[in-house]
């Protein structure tokens, strides 16, 4: 399997933004931070975005409304970071992809990057998965589960893939500028 494919695309036009898929654990935060300022872009979380509006965490969100209420912000805030033609950067939810419309979205309006890391390589990352309540009960389990459910919609919206289990943020981020 080679570590890292793009496809051909145009990153302009209604198509200005740029989104990290993948994993919980794959580092799509570590890493939009620093292309973000590599790119000389905004950069922005999605989680933090849901926290911001819900004015609680997500774990508290998701107690309180269940994933329902949590998936529902999770997409207004994806359509609201989408929807300016500014470009930023955007560290897209886990989850993110399980809603058509979403996965939609990002083909419309954003060349997307996948990183991708082996299960095992998130179980080590994430360990008790705190704060996260799809790892509440066996994280490693869990991860492996979601991972296979996902896998093939990540590859549906991915413009490009990399894999992420040997490489620090730096070297993702260095990465993804040779392929943009
Ligand atoms: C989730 C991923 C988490 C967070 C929530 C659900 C998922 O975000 O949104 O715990 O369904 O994969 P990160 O991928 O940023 O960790």
């Amino acid at each position: 399997m080679t570590p890292s494919w793009r496809r051909s695309v145009e990153v302009s036009g209604p198509k200005p933004h740029l989104v990290l898929v993948g994993m919980m654990g794959s580092g799509k935060t570590s890493v939009g931070e620093l292309l973000a300022r590599r790119l000389g872009r905004p950069f922005l979380d999605s989680d933090r975005q849901v926290e911001e509006r819900a004015g609680r965490s997500v774990a508290e969100l998701w107690a309180a409304g269940g994933e329902a209420a949590f998936r529902d912000l999770e997409s207004e805030v994806l359509a609201q970071a989408l929807g300016p033609d500014t470009p930023v950067v955007v560290a897209a939810a886990g989850g993110v992809v399980l809603d058509p419309a979403n996965r939609r979205l990002l083909g419309e309006r954003a060349w997307v990057v996948w990183l991708r890391a082996r299960p095992e390589t998130l179980a080590q990352r994430l360990g008790t998965g705190a704060g996260r309540p799809l790892l509440a009960d066996d994280p490693p389990g869990a991860l492996r589960r979601l991972e296979a459910v996902r896998r093939p919609l990540y590859e549906e919206v991915a413009d490009a893939v990399v894999d992420v289990d040997c490489l620090s943020p730096e070297a993702v981020v260095a990465r993804i500028v040779e392929l943009v």
